[in-house]
């Protein structure tokens, strides 16, 4: 959530920046904003909308020095004042983050000042104006002592060739080379500009220039963070002639499988280290984290026979849990910087739970926490709503579950290479699915539907809840997921010719049962598709309802194809109903705020 980018070198400062505010735009679309250096001399311009909006502006800006941000606000409206950077005195800033103590910092040193917008960041330049002593260094380091929230802080003041940044709780990178420095909050900005790129820690400030990039941890000595490798390279944020990233992600799902189950071998030692004596595991995350998490819990119990929770990280917070040295917490997170998600892998390990993360992103703030981290190598997703990393999260989740089963049995080398085969077996099946689920004809049922409900049983249920958010996200169409029995205990009163429920069916054992919904809704003139690969079912349907039929596979590993048919649900629904799905109204990418 916002994306910020700095740039200081021999080119012109403002292309540079807007370019890297595209790349970055998932973080957040409402405003725009891009301030220069030129000399003594700020400029800025900034504008409510996409970073599109400033297209026209940036070659007015001079300067080989600038800082931009693109928004998804929290305080404060949308609007060109409450757009980033926020100005005041030699200083301008851009913010990612909350701070929230500032009215209580409006109140002690500015009481008089009406401030020029709404948001919460504008205190930050206040301060910087009013504690400036000359030194920037120690001036940032004041400041920051008084904030109390989460910021990655990007400021230009007017006498320094360069720019600094402040970091706690919210993401920055920086890279360089041949005389530019830049600065970003996630890799995909700098993609094509810097090779390798160093990660700050929280606390960490640095200061920044063509040919200089110094960081200081919190007690101002001069550092060295991780360097990484930039894996974001402009042929990899290439649409690759699909009109959305998410028709190119969902395209993506088979690779992502293929190259996380590659992925999972550097980790399997560590991972069973850490899990020696585990008898309870807690799964946590948030969206389609969280949904992802839901299948989890179905494979730690059924293949290892350990109990297992999936809870909300936003709730688990919050609910004083039950933690023991046996409890492995699974915190999944494809950015690694929800920070619901960190802040409850930070409880979890703070109570003495082995923190396990899974996640995108190897170098993030939730794997600074974890003892291990199981990788999903889905590769940069740009779109909003997660697609390819929900099916990597699926098959990292699976063979995380299969080295536990696996723990103690002589035959352990021989299930996980099973487990291998077994996910890479249905691989060529998901290419299938991707490429030729006709899904066009439900998805114009479901554009015309007042709501949509996604049923099933078991981990068809988790999938209904990946579904209905995928669809309710990219569309604005009303939806929930629903266990297909609990159906008649109370959702079947909003039945009516207007509802379409879509049945997922992948169980030949439960089919039968979830036949039974789907003659429920008909009985009440709702409309219904089924999504199966049980054979049985779908002869039984095709003849009272549209059949959408996935190849069959393993029980288990069926939310692979599942979930790419609901992914495509989703994407052509929103086509039809002419919704950008890649950048849904309201919603950010990386949700870095509380
Ligand atoms: C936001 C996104 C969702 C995503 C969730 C968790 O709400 O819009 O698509 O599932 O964050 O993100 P994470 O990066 O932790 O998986």
């Amino acid at each position: 959530m916002c994306g910020i980018v700095g740039y200081s070198g021999r080119a012109a400062a403002a292309p540079l920046v807007f370019a890297g505010l595209k790349r970055l735009e998932y973080r957040g679309y409402d405003s725009v904003g891009i301030a220069t250096l030129d000399g003594n001399n700020i400029q800025i311009i900034k504008k409510q909308g996409k970073v599109s909006s400033l297209e026209n502006f940036v070659d007015g800006l001079s300067g080989n020095t600038g800082i931009g941000h693109t928004r998804w606000a929290t305080h404060g409206k949308p609007s060109d004042i409450n757009a980033h950077p926020h100005a005041c005195g030699k200083f301008a800033v851009v913010h990612n983050g909350i701070i929230e103590n500032y009215a209580e910092l409006k109140a002690r040193y500015f009481p008089d000042i009406s401030f020029t917008s709404r948001t919460d960041s504008e205190i930050i330049v206040r301060l910087l104006d009013k504690f400036y002593s000359g030194n920037l260094l120690q001036t940032l380091k004041e400041v920051s002592s008084l904030l109390k929230g989460s910021y990655a802080v990007l400021v230009i003041c007017a006498d320094f060739n360069g720019f600094a940044v402040m970091k706690y709780k919210s993401p920055v990178i920086i890279g360089g080379g041949r005389g530019e420095s830049f600065a970003a909050s996630d890799a995909p900005a700098l993609a094509g500009l810097c090779k390798k790129i160093s990660v700050l820690e929280d606390g960490d400030f640095a200061i920044v220039s063509a040919h200089r990039i110094k960081i200081y941890d919190n007690n101002l000595n001069p550092v060295v963070r991780q360097k990484i490798i930039n894996h974001a390279t402009a042929a990899s944020l290439d649409l690759n002639g699909c009109a959305h990233y998410m028709q190119k992600e969902i395209l993506e799902n088979p690779t992502a499988v293929e190259n996380t189950v590659k992925a999972f071998s550097r980790v399997q030692g560590k991972l069973k280290e850490v899990f020696t004596d585990i008898n309870r595991v807690i799964i946590t995350g948030c969206g389609t984290a969280y949904n992802s998490g839901l299948v989890a819990k179905r494979y730690i119990e059924s293949f290892a026979r350990i109990p297992a929770e999936a809870e909300i990280a936003g709730e688990f917070r919050y609910k004083n849990p039950v933690i023991t040295s046996g409890t492995a917490v699974i915190a999944i997170s494809q950015s690694g910087e929800t920070a619901d998600t960190v802040e409850a892998a930070k409880l979890a390990k703070s109570l003495g739970a082995k923190v396990i993360a899974v996640t995108n992103a190897p170098y993030s703030a939730l794997t600074l926490i974890s003892d291990v981290v199981v990788p999903v190598a889905a590769g940069h997703e740009i779109c909003v709503a997660a697609t390819k990393s929900y099916t990597g999260q699926i098959a990292a989740l699976y063979l995380t579950a299969k080295l536990l089963a696996s723990f103690n049995k002589k035959s352990a080398v021989r299930l996980m290479k099973n487990a291998k085969a077994e996910i890479c077996s249905v691989v060529p099946l998901l290419k299938s699915t991707v490429a030729h689920t006709d899904i066009e004809a439900l998805a114009q049922v479901c554009a015309r539907a007042d709501g949509v409900y996604f049923l099933g049983r078991d981990i068809d249920y988790a999938v209904a809840l990946e579904g209905s958010l995928k669809l309710k996200e990219i569309t604005y169409i009303q939806s929930e997921g629903y266990p297909a029995g609990e159906l008649k205990h109370g959702t079947l009163a909003l039945i009516d010719e207007n509802k379409t429920a879509v049945v997922i069916i992948t169980d030949e054992g439960l089919s039968v049962k979830c036949e039974n919904a789907v003659e429920q809704v008909l009985s009440r003139k709702g409309k219904v598709a089924v999504i199966t690969n049980v054979k049985e079912c779908a002869e039984r349907l095709k003849d009272e309802v549209p059949v959408i039929e996935i190849p069959a596979c393993p029980k288990e590993l069926s939310p692979l194809l599942s979930a790419a048919a609901v992914q495509l649900l989703a994407y052509k629904t929103a086509i039809i109903l002419d919704r950008n799905p890649d950048q849904p109204r309201n919603l950010a990418k990386s949700v870095t705020v509380e």
